[in-house]
């Protein structure tokens, strides 16, 4: 067993002003505008500095990603600090790859990822308490065919992370819950894995604690529970980085790739309903239970009832046995710790297309 993190990690309020201690050489810093100006009056950098913004981060193509890495080839740095949420840090992360490597191929980049840090080193700055991602060794991107592909390496774990809750106090109250509901599924979902890492499952079990009993707190405002949160979010990413991922991050693939939703609001979603499917034939999941008090997948259920969290995507019924094979196929499946027939997951499918948790 082994388990694998950033070599350095700064938490708390006000840690992102040791980034001037962090960067070396010629730095680049890719970030959202709105959120670079919150940070820029935190820090002063005395290495050459210079940066790729943008207005607004999608969740990356392969052509954004491409694009973005001609951006850093252009400037050549030897620090790369990305600052932002998923969006940003997962397209940095791509496009970092192909600083390095730039005649690599994205069928290459999906197999194995060679080793990087031969031009630079990678900091993320996350300023959202969802994706995990810089401590995480994941980063997410649509292929051309509009099918949301996750990219796993050792690699892609950032050499230092910065997790100040300050420069999470002024996200708007969907990215909030969108985002603490894709931290409570990394957490869960790492816990329950058929990987045994005691590293990994200590650092899942306090992340569930902090994001469920936390977050509703976070969403009316409360600073403290909003700190929590995010550390909340910083030790699932930790975790599943090592523990990994299953079924809901597998369905978040397929049914957020098809009909355009994000990746936290879709976790979200489908985490009730896959962890009730688990209650039925794993203890893991069972013994999850014994921290909410009841079943998590209610737990989870009626936490999402007090946020007005949705229950219910319309599914097309025609979508449903192409769906099936996309998610029985995904790579995240092999985590899955029971094992689960293409007929179960077309009955969470339905339930989630009902609404109706006791369809499981
Ligand atoms: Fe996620």
């Amino acid at each position: 067993m082994q388990f694998n993190t950033p070599r350095n990690i700064r938490f708390g309020r006000g840690s992102v002003e040791k980034l001037k201690n962090l960067v070396d050489g010629k730095t680049l810093i890719i970030s959202g505008e709105n959120v670079w100006k919150n940070v820029k009056e935190l820090i002063s950098l005395d290495s050459p500095v210079v940066y790729v913004k943008r207005r607004r981060w999608k969740e990356p193509s392969e052509d954004d990603v491409k694009f973005l890495a001609q951006e850093i080839i252009s400037h050549s740095p030897s620090t790369i600090v990305a600052v932002g949420g998923g969006s940003v840090i997962d397209s940095a992360k791509l496009a970092w790859i192909f600083y390095e490597y730039p005649d690599i191929q994205w069928e290459d980049i999906y197999s194995k990822i060679s080793k990087l840090r031969r031009n630079t080193k990678f900091i993320a700055v996350e300023t959202t308490s969802g994706t995990g991602t810089g401590v995480s060794a994941a980063a997410v991107v649509t292929d051309e065919k509009g099918k949301k592909r996750g990219v796993v390496s050792l690699e892609l774990i950032p050499d230092v992370a910065i997790y100040d809750s300050n420069l999470v106090m002024g996200m708007p109250e969907n990215v909030v819950i969108y985002s603490g509901m894709d931290a409570l599924g990394h957490a869960t979902e790492a816990y329950t894995t058929n990987v045994d890492n005691i590293i990994g499952d200590t650092l899942a079990l306090k992340a569930v604690e902090l994001i469920y009993f936390n977050i509703e707190d976070s969403v009316k405002g409360d600073e403290n529970a909003r700190e929590k949160v995010h550390h909340g979010n910083m030790l699932a990413g930790m975790a599943f980085a090592n523990s990994r991922l299953h079924l809901p991050h597998a369905m978040a693939h397929a049914l957020g790739g098809r009909y355009k939703i994000e990746h936290g609001k879709m976790v979200g979603m489908a985490l009730p309903y896959v962890l009730r499917l688990g209650e039925k034939c794993c203890e893991r999941f069972a013994s999850l239970a014994r921290m909410f008090g009841k079943g998590a997948s209610q737990a989870i259920w009626e936490l999402q009832d007090r946020l007005g969290f949705p229950h219910r995507l319309r599914i097309k019924e025609e979508d449903i046995p192409l769906l099936v094979e996309e998610i029985i196929n995904d790579r995240l499946l092999k985590y899955y710790p029971c094992k689960v027939s293409k007929d179960e997951i077309s009955k969470v499918l339905y339930a989630i297309r009902e609404g109706d948790l006791d369809e499981i």
